[in-house]
C-alpha cells in the first residue's frame, strides 16, 4: 500500500509558524445521545473513550469555524489577512459543493492577494494541506500559507443511526506556514490512498453519482455511513505503516519524538497504534474524549492544545499520523 517517495531536500524549509482552533459552544454529552439513540455512556466510553463533542450551533458554517481557527492562527503567527498568499481549507463538509469554503474564508478573512482552494481527504485532509502548503513554500512559490482543517460534520451524521451518531464532533484547525530561517520544520510527509476500499465510509447522495432527489432523501443517501469494524481494522495498520515509514526516513526511533498526534477516531485506535509504535502513553496526545471525530479538523485541534498545554516546545519533533475515507492515510515529521 505504500510507494516509495523521495526524502525532502528542499532549499528553502517550511515551518508551522503559527497554529490556531476553534470549537463550538454547544457540548453533546453521552447522556444527551442516550435520549436520542438505542445507546448508554457505557458503550460509547468502552467502545470509543468519547465522553462528549461540540456541535456547531444552526446558522453556523463550517466557514465561519475555519474563520475563527485562521484568525486565532494569525495572531499566533503575527501575521495579517494582507500577507495571506494561499489558503487551502481541507473539508468533507464543505458550506456548499461550489464555490469552495476557501474562497468563502478569503472573503471572510479579506485575503485579497491570496489564493484559495479546498482538497476532499476526508479525515487525513489536515496532514495532506500541511504536506501541499509546504511545497509551496520551499518551492518559494509562496511565501505566507494557511492551511485550515474545518468540519461540520453534524450537519451530515444521520442522528437516527447509533452506529455513526456517537462518532463525530464539529471544529476547526489552522496553521500558518512560512519558512523560518534556521529552523528544519516539515522533515518529511508521506501520503496514501486506496480507492478500492471507497465504499467502506461514505456518504453517497447529493454528487454526479446520486443528485439530491425525494428519493434520495428518504433513502438517507445525505447521511455518512461507515463500515466500523473494517475501518478501524484499516486505520490502525495504514497508520502504523505510514508512521514507521517517515520515521525511518528520518533516521529516528520512536522515543526521538516528543508527541505524536494521532487523528482522533477512537481512543482504542489511538492505543493500538501508540502500543504498536512503541510509544508511551504520555508521548500520544489525547483529546477525543472531549470533541470526538472532528475528520479534518482534528489534528489541527489536537496540535494547537499540545503546544498550549506544554506538551510540544520549540524544537521537538512532532509525529503527525491520519486516516479517513478514500481511503486515505498519511503521516508527517516535523520540527515543532
Ligand atoms: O475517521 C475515520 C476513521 N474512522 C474510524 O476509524 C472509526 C473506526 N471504527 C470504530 O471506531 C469502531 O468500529 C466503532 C466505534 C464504530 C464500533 O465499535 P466496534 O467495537 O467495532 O463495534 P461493532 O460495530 O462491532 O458493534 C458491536 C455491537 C453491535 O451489536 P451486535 O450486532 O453485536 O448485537 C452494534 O449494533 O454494538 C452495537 N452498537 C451500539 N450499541 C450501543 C453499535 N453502535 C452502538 C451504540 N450504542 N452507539
Amino acid at each position: 500500500m505504500n510507494h516509495p517517495r523521495i526524502q525532502r531536500a528542499p532549499l528553502r524549509t517550511a515551518s508551522i509558524v503559527g497554529l490556531g482552533s476553534y470549537v463550538p459552544e454547544r457540548v453533546m454529552t453521552n447522556a444527551d445521545l442516550e435520549r436520542m439513540v438505542e445507546t448508554s455512556d457505557e458503550w460509547i466510553t468502552t467502545r470509543t473513550g468519547i465522553r462528549e463533542r461540540r456541535i456547531a450551533g444552526a446558522s453556523e458554517t463550517t466557514s465561519d469555524m475555519a474563520l475563527e481557527a485562521a484568525r486565532r492562527a494569525m495572531t499566533a503567527a503575527g501575521v495579517t489577512a494582507g500577507d495571506i498568499d494561499l489558503i487551502i481549507v481541507a473539508t468533507i463538509t464543505p458550506d456548499m459543493p461550489f464555490p469552495s469554503t476557501a474562497c468563502l474564508v478569503q472573503q471572510k478573512l479579506g485575503a485579497d492577494r491570496a489564493v484559495a482552494f479546498d482538497i476532499e481527504a476526508a479525515c487525513s485532509g489536515f496532514v495532506y494541506a500541511l504536506d501541499i502548503g509546504a511545497r509551496f513554500v520551499e518551492a518559494g512559490a509562496h511565501e505566507t500559507v494557511l492551511i485550515i482543517g474545518a468540519e461540520k460534520m453534524s450537519s451530515v451524521v444521520d442522528w437516527t443511526d447509533r452506529n455513526t451518531c456517537v462518532l463525530f464532533g464539529d471544529g476547526a484547525g489552522a496553521a500558518v506556514l512560512k519558512h523560518r530561517p534556521g529552523a528544519r520544520g516539515l522533515l518529511t510527509a508521506s501520503l496514501g490512498s486506496d480507492g478500492s476500499k471507497a465504499g467502506l465510509l461514505e456518504l453517497p447522495g447529493g454528487g454526479s453519482a446520486c443528485p439530491a432527489t425525494a428519493e434520495s432523501v428518504a433513502g438517507r443517501r445525505h447521511f455518512l455511513r461507515m463500515d466500523g469494524k473494517e475501518t478501524f481494522k484499516n486505520a490502525v495498520q495504514a497508520m502504523v505503516s505510514a508512521s514507521n515509514e517517515v520515521l525511518e526516513r528520518c533516521g529516528l526511533s520512536i522515543d526521538q519524538i516528543r508527541c505524536v498526534i494521532p487523528h482522533q477516531a477512537n481512543q482504542r485506535i489511538l492505543s493500538a497504534v501508540g502500543e504498536r509504535l512503541g510509544a508511551t502513553a504520555e508521548q500520544v496526545f489525547v483529546n477525543v474524549d472531549r470533541y470526538g471525530n472532528t475528520s479534518a479538523a482534528s489534528v489541527g485541534i489536537a496540535m494547537d492544545e499540545a503546544v498550549r498545554e506544554g506538551r510540544i516546545r520549540r524544537g521537538d519533533l512532532v509525529l503527525l499520523v491520519v486516516f479517513g475515507a478514500g481511503l486515505t492515510w498519511g503521516a508527517a515529521v516535523l520540527e515543532w
